[in-house]
C-alpha cells in the first residue's frame, strides 16, 4: 500500500477525459490513499458525482456554498492534502489557476493547497498549443507545480497531436514519484532484465521463462528515486517504466554489446536478465525440416558469453555490481561463489521452481548476499517491494 495515509485531491474539470479520471481514483484508493474528488460543473456534464463518491468513499465537493458537510470545507480539504492531481485539466481551469482566480470549488480550494500539486492538461492539439494555454502552463511550472505532458495521437475530437490526458497507470505511476524519496538523484542506474533468445533456426529459440518483472520493477523503482536508468531488456510483454531508457536486445550477444556500452558511465549494475547459458552452434538460415526417417533432433550448443563476469572484470572500484541467481539447490552455496568469481558487491538469489517466486510470478522471494559475507532474507511480497528494499541496501552499501 504505497499511498497508505496519504490525502490525495483530485481535481476534475470539464474534459472529455474526465472518465479516465474514475480509473485513476481506483488506482489511488487501491494503493491505500484517501481520496476527496472535487469536480467543476462542467465535469458534472461528463462523469456523474455518484461514481466518484461511490469510488471514493466520500462526498464530491462540487459547490461552495451546499455541498458541504463543514462550512469551510475547501479550507480542511486543502490543509489536510499530501498532494493534489488535476486530471483532467481543462484550458479553463488552468487558466484560473495560473491567475489566481478562486470562482469555483476545485480553483477556490487550490488556492489554499500548500502540498505539491501535479497538473495534467488535456485537450484539443490547437487548444492546448495556443499561446495563451501554453504561457498558463508556464507560470504554473514556475510556480513549482508540476505538469504532466499530455500524450499525442488521435484525439476525441479527430484532430491528430498534442493533448491526450495520459493513461490513467501512467498518471498514477507518476504520483507515486511525487512521493518518492530521491535518494538515488545524480546516479546512473544501468539495468538488465528479461531472457536472451538464441535461434536454432529462423523460427525456432532457446530461451527460458523470465518474463523481466523482476528487472523492470527494479527499473521503474530506482528512476521513481531519482536515479538516471537505462534498461537492456530482452523480448518480454511488459511497458517499459515510465522514464527509463530501454534499450530491446534478443540475443546474448546484443545484451553484452549494449550492457559494455553502458557500463563506463553507470554507478550502480544490476544484471537481473536470465541469460541463456547456451546458444545453438550452427543456427540454421532456413526452417529445419521434419524427416519421417529421423525421428530424434540433435543441436548442437556451446557456451554464451557470461556478461556478469565480463562486467565483474571491466567493472570500477566506484561501481556497484549486483547480481541474481536464480537455483533449483544449493541456493546459498551457489550464491556466494558467484559473488567471489564474477567480482560483485551483492547478489540477490531465489530459488526458481514455486509459483509464487521467481520467473513469471508477481511476488518474489530473495536473500541478498553481500561480499563482505552477510545476508539479509526478503520474505515473500510483491517485485515492486522487493525492487525497493534491493534499493535500500545497496545506498545503504554504496554510502
Ligand atoms: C464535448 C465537449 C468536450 C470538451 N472537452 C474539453 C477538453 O478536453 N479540454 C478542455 O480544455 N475543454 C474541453 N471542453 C470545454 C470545457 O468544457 C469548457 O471550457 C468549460 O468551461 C470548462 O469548465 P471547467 O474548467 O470549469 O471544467 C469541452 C466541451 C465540450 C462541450
Amino acid at each position: 500500500m504505497e499511498l497508505k495515509n496519504k490525502h490525495i485531491l483530485l481535481g476534475v474539470s470539464g474534459g472529455i477525459a474526465a472518465y479516465k479520471s474514475v480509473e485513476l481514483l481506483r488506482f489511488l484508493k487501491k494503493a491505500g490513499a484517501n481520496v476527496n474528488v472535487i469536480m467543476t460543473a462542467s465535469a458534472q456534464k461528463f462523469v456523474g458525482k455518484t461514481t466518484f463518491e461511490v469510488l471514493s468513499d466520500n462526498l464530491v465537493l462540487s459547490d461552495l456554498f451546499f455541498d458541504t458537510e463543514s462550512s469551510v470545507k475547501h479550507i480542511d480539504l486543502a490543509t489536510r492534502a499530501d498532494a493534489v492531481i488535476v486530471a483532467p485539466a481543462t484550458a479553463n481551469i488552468i487558466a484560473k489557476l495560473s491567475h489566481g482566480i478562486a470562482d469555483d470549488a476545485l480553483s477556490t480550494t487550490l488556492l489554499a493547497v500548500t502540498c505539491p500539486v501535479m497538473v495534467c492538461p488535456s485537450m484539443n492539439t490547437d487548444m492546448y498549443q495556443n499561446i495563451r494555454v501554453q504561457r498558463n502552463l508556464d507560470i504554473l511550472e514556475k510556480d513549482g507545480w508540476h505538469i504532466l505532458d499530455p500524450d499525442s495521437g488521435v484525439l476525441a475530437c479527430k484532430a491528430v497531436g498534442a493533448g491526450r490526458l495520459p493513461d490513467p497507470w501512467f498518471i498514477f505511476d507518476r504520483v507515486l514519484a511525487m512521493f518518492t524519496k530521491k535518494d538515488l538523484n545524480g546516479k546512473k542506474i544501468l539495468v538488465s532484465a528479461g531472457p536472451t533468445v538464441e535461434a536454432i533456426d529462423p523460427v525456432r529459440f532457446v530461451s527460458n521463462h523470465s518474463s523481466g518483472k523482476m528487472g523492470y520493477a527494479i527499473a521503474g523503482a530506482a528512476e521513481k528515486r531519482g536515479g538516471q536508468v537505462t534498461l537492456v531488456s530482452g523480448p518480454v510483454s511488459l511497458e517499459s517504466p515510465v522514464g527509463v531508457e530501454r534499450i530491446d536486445v534478443q540475443t546474448c550477444e546484443e545484451m553484452a554489446e549494449q550492457m559494455l556500452a553502458n557500463l563506463d558511465q553507470a554507478d550502480i549494475i544490476i544484471k537481473v536478465a536470465a541469460v541463456a547459458d547456451y546458444k545453438p552452434i550452427d543456427p540454421k538460415t532456413s526452417k529445419i525440416k521434419k524427416k519421417d526417417n529421423n525421428k530424434d533432433l540433435f543441436v548442437s550448443m556451446t557456451q554464451n558469453l557470461d556478461i556478469l563476469k565480463l562486467i565483474g572484470e571491466k567493472k570500477k572500484k566506484d561501481q556497484f555490481l549486483v547480481g541474481f541467481a536464480a537455483e533449483t539447490n544449493d541456493l546459498e552455496k551457489n550464491a556466494l561463489l558467484k559473488i567471489e568469481k564474477k567480482n560483485l558487491d551483492m547478489i540477490a538469489a531465489n530459488l526458481v521452481g514455486s509459483s509464487d517466486s521467481g520467473f513469471k510470478a508477481d511476488t518474489n522471494k530473495v536473500k541478498l548476499f553481500f561480499k563482505d559475507g552477510s545476508f539479509v532474507d526478503i520474505p515473500l511480497m510483491d517485485k515492486s517491494k522487493v525492487a525497493d528494499i534491493l534499493i535500500d541496501h545497496i545506498i545503504n552499501k554504496i554510502n
